[in-house]
């Protein structure tokens, strides 16, 4: 089946890739001196992940790295988004070093800079050492100061060949869907926990960013943050409210610290009874906002907020902090395989919201887009994954347009079929398939369609 959907033109340099993530991928989870991270612990625990499966295995990427490279060269992008395991490099997640970990990701490196793909190194995609989880984990400051000396080994270690670093990938959803909802790892559902461990993210973040600037005056640091911008359900004024609720809580708790600015009006209201906030210090939020080189923008969705209210408790409720929103995507919204809207007006409202929020918004990746598929045939066209794709570039690119944002990037979610955490192994993000009990990997549909049009953009072959 030929679709006639096209790239749309983008700013010059734009910088085309695809992206993963360490536990995602790896598997060998044992091998080389590598440390327990919290998802190898937390998998083990039944109920947490729907199929029972862990990322031991995965697509078998430590050992068939140079398989996605070669994918990643005939795909023909420009960069590769992928993270580096921190129990891998500090098994403990402080004191010693493993040479051996570091090596996989120095060879990986090099086999990128050969093919001409530019490595944009995520340091913390959610596979903290479990270790430093039994101290702790993002609860304690203690651990955003682990973080900045792993980051410093890294720097010293790659530094010379990567010179753009993702510090953190969405802590919203280590923190607050690892500490406070539970369904990811630790499966902790605290209120006060998780709001500390939001803070000690970023504060982690700021450190790391210092980190590697002072290791590397080169470097070009960022931070990748989810974005779904919160719309009202209905036009009532309790779900307008409720919508502002879920902005706070999903976006502006950390777009606007990690943007130079104090956590947002509203936020102790919003978690009144929940928490002190004593965690935070004075001298953090200059850390925290701390300018950026770059912002990272991971965009699956928006999300239609109804409000709910507290006095009729939903089973789905699972937060140990409740802001009385439940989502409740219009009629006529097409939803994927995991039941999340399709809508790249979405990706539009993002970036341009971005742009008009924040005087001086940095340069902006889109480090993540992508869409899932359930069933393991590779064989099966996959044109609505074109389609998303071409949809949400073209949203993008109308962004740039109309709002001047300084888009520098786009990175498709995901490379390769991978373990989507909780959900397990069915959906698929991939434009590559892989059958998991071989490891084969079979580019599909989009991965020629995009191929193509890469191609033709470089005039190479
Ligand atoms: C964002 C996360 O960074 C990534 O790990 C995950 O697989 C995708 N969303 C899809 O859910």
């Amino acid at each position: 089946m030929t679709m006639s959907f096209e790239l749309p033109q983008m700013p010059a340099g734009f910088v085309w890739g695809a992206a993963t993530a360490a536990y995602q991928i790896e598997g060998a989870v044992a091998e080389d001196g590598r440390g327990e991270s919290i998802w190898d612990v937390f998998c083990q625990r039944p109920g947490t992940v729907v199929d029972g499966t862990s990322g031991a295995v995965a697509c078998d990427s430590y050992h068939r790295w140079r398989d996605d490279v070669e994918l990643l060269a005939g795909l023909g992008v420009d960069a590769y988004r992928f993270s580096i395991a921190w129990p891998r490099v500090v098994p403990a997640g402080q004191g010693a070093i493993n040479q051996a970990g570091l090596d996989h990701y120095d060879r990986l490196v090099d086999a990128l800079c050969e093919r001409g793909i530019r490595p944009f190194v995520t340091l913390y995609h959610w596979d903290l050492p479990q270790a430093l989880e039994d101290a702790g984990g993002w609860r304690v400051r203690d651990t955003a100061d682990r973080f900045a000396d792993y980051a410093a080994v890294v720097a010293g270690r790659l530094g010379d060949r990567v010179q753009d670093w993702i510090t953190l990938n969405e802590p919203y959803v280590s923190s607050m869907v690892g500490y406070a909802e539970g369904r990811h790892a630790p499966g902790a559902t605290e209120g006060h926990g998780a709001l500390a461990a939001a803070h000690h993210l970023l504060v982690g973040h700021g450190r790391a960013l210092a980190v590697l600037r002072a290791a590397r005056p080169e470097a070009r640091v960022g931070i990748t943050l989810n974005i779904s911008p919160a719309i009202p359900a209905t036009d009532s004024a309790a779900d307008r409210e409720a919508a502002n609720r879920m902005d706070l809580m999903l976006n502006r708790q950390f777009t606007d610290p990690v943007l130079g600015c104090a956590y947002p009006d509203g936020f102790e209201r919003l978690y009144a009874g929940v928490s002190d906030l004593s965690f935070r210090l004075p001298g953090d939020l200059e850390l925290i906002g701390a300018p950026l080189d770059f912002l990272g923008v991971n965009y699956y969705y928006r999300i239609h907020a109804a409000d709910a209210p507290l006095d009729q408790p939903e089973p789905a409720r699972r937060s140990a902090f409740d802001i009385g929103v439940r989502s409740a995507p219009r009629d006529g919204v097409p939803l994927t395989d995991l039941g999340w809207p399709i809508e790249a007006q979405g990706l539009y409202d993002t970036l341009t919201g971005l742009a008009g929020r924040y005087p001086g918004l940095p340069p902006i990746y889109v480090t993540e887009n992508g869409i899932a598929h359930f069933g393991d045939d590779p064989a099966v066209p996959d044109p609505e994954r074109i389609r998303f794709v071409a949809q949400h570039l073209s949203a993008a690119a109308r962004a740039v347009t109309d709002a001047a944002v300084d888009l520098r990037g786009y990175f498709y979610w995901s490379l390769i079929d991978n373990f989507e955490w909780a959900r397990g192994y069915a959906p698929r993000f991939g434009l590559v398939h892989v059958d998991y009990p071989t490891g084969v990997r079979t580019p599909r549909a989009s991965y020629h369609w995009l191929r193509e049009r890469l191609s033709a953009r470089t005039g190479k072959a």
